[in-house]
């Protein structure tokens, strides 16, 4: 028979592994504590990070309703929670572990004071001090002398990082890359809490300040647009929850101002970005995956799907202890696969709409459609500003070799193929541009070229571009770049 020897391991032993635990970047590892202060029911949350010539400050304030002295001395220790507990359907938590984990991922000293009830209290891990690897009780003197005012007036918890050797790189990080942290960790706050942040979740208003200044919120569907699509809600009963799905087309970048456009395609831009977006209790745990039943497409790069759990299904999803992660339930599979596919089209038709337009009365079009005795023909229209400008420039010898060049384009133009793709991936055809900097470079080529047809006449250049193709199908985006670069002001319009 088998003898089980009792061998636990020591709390400090299991703090120090606590390090490795999860994948946490500074901003990972304040959203594990922002979690706990909405869970305590802060509607304030203060965020300090400051530099400090490499020996960074970070410290994390919240109004909620804190910890007892004795509570406060079990959520210090490892694995102060089960994880097999069910949990209030507004937990944001899950394995208790947390506060610690997100905390040494950052910094070897971590502190906790709290105030329920009035109740000052403090507690402190230590983990560079390996003689005394054990959690210091702090007395009320310590703590009085540590905490910010607000809580010694007002109940709430706050947390200190000391000794923040991992976030410093061990001292070696430079002010302009601890900046860069910070940058991102407010960029990435914005999004994962932007429920709360703009008060969409089911609570009072969360207010978060990051050195001061407030988080606004960031929503990766632009549901205040006009010209964003926000299609059906679909809830799938899971395993005795339930998941609302709801897809999401973004707008194409010719609705939005340029600013707008930029920041809704993010840092990595709008092709990574697209896919799921999974809330878990309104906040977002992971974001422009499509879990390997689509590929990142350039006509996809406008899905963006919202997919809603409760913290009851977290082992079916296998949310990790840091909270960034999660795996799509096999049982989900199929009905999202099925979601994916009836979004296909929808996306690439936002990008079909802005390619070339035929035979449009007062409009200068790039193609021109002929019917003769029944039979159609394409062809490129000659008097298009461009084209014209090319043949008009041109020398005797040149003018013929491009002509040459037009008819041969137009004479070899892949009908077949073309015919078949129509036919049968219709929703996977598109030519047009996606990437805004593509159509501004051709913008910069080909203004000053339309401005000479017009002998230098602002007023003429613009009226004509308003009805040329491309400027026309864009012409939200044309303005504000002529007004940008300084081809036309405010009145000129
Ligand atoms: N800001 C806070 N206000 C009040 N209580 C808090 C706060 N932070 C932590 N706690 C208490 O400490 C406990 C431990 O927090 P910790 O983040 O380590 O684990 P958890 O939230 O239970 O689970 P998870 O590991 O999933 O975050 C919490 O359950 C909560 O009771
Ligand atoms: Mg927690």
């Amino acid at each position: 028979m088998s003898k089980y020897i009792p061998n636990p391991p020591s709390a400090a032993a299991l703090m120090a592994s606590a390090r490795s635990f999860g994948n946490y970047d500074l901003a990972g590892a304040l959203s594990d504590l922002i979690d706990n202060s909405i869970k305590a029911e802060a509607k304030n949350i203060s965020l300090t990070c400051l530099f400090n010539e490499g020996a960074p400050i970070v410290r994390i304030l919240d109004d909620g309703y804190g910890m007892s002295p004795e509570e406060l001395l079990k959520a210090m220790r490892p694995a102060s929670a089960d994880p097999r507990e069910e949990r209030s359907p507004d937990d944001l938590g899950r394995f208790g572990w947390g506060m610690k984990s997100a905390s040494f991922s950052q910094c070897s000293q971590l502190t906790v004071l709290s105030r329920k009830d009035g109740c000052l209290s403090g507690a402190a891990w230590d983990l560079d001090d390996i003689d005394e690897w054990k959690m210091e009780v702090l007395n009320e003197g310590d703590v009085a002398e540590l905490a910010s005012p607000q809580l010694i007036d007002a109940d709430g918890t706050e947390i200190l990082w000391a000794n923040c050797n991992r976030l410093s790189e061990d001292g070696e990080i430079t002010s302009d890359a601890f900046n860069d942290l910070v940058v991102h960790a407010r960029y990435r706050l914005a999004l994962v809490f932007h429920k709360y942040l703009s008060g969409e979740a089911k609570r009072q208003r969360l207010i978060i300040k990051l050195n001061g200044q407030d988080i606004e919120a960031y929503d990766p569907f632009h549901r205040g647009h006009d010209a964003t699509q926000q299609l059906e809600l679909e809830e799938l009963p899971v395993a005795g929850g339930k998941i609302s799905i709801r897809p999401y087309i973004l707008p194409h970048f010719s609705k939005l101002p340029l600013s707008d456009h930029a920041k809704l395609g993010g840092a990595e831009g709008f092709l990574r970005n697209q896919g799921f977006y999974v809330y878990r209790n309104d906040r977002l745990i992971i974001h422009g995956t499509w879990f390997r039943l689509a590929k990142y497409g350039e006509l996809s790069q406008l899905v963006r799907i919202s997919v809603d759990i409760p913290n009851s299904l977290d082992d079916m999803w296998k949310i990790t202890v840091d909270k960034s992660d999660a795996q799509l339930p096999s049982a989900l599979k199929a009905r999202l696969r099925q979601i994916v596919d009836g979004l296909r089209g929808r996306s690439s038709k936002v990008f079909r709409s802005k390619g070339g337009r035929i035979d449009r009365s007062g409009e200068t079009t790039i193609w021109n459609r002929h019917v003769r005795n029944g039979e159609i023909r394409y062809s490129i229209n000659r008097e298009h500003p461009i084209i014209s400008h090319l043949t008009g420039s041109a020398g005797e010898v040149d003018r013929e070799t491009i002509n040459a060049a037009l008819r041969l384009i137009e004479q070899s133009f892949p009908v077949t193929e073309f015919s078949a793709d129509a036919a049968n991936k219709n929703e996977s055809l598109g030519q047009v541009e996606s990437r805004p900097e593509r159509f501004f470079e051709m913008l910069h080529a080909t203004l000053p070229m339309m401005l000479s047809r017009h002998k230098g006449n602002i007023e003429g250049l613009v009226a004509e571009l308003r009805v040329t193709e491309p400027y026309s199908l864009n012409w939200l985006v044309v303005e504000e770049f002529l007004k940008k670069e300084g081809w036309i002001h405010e009145q000129a319009r």
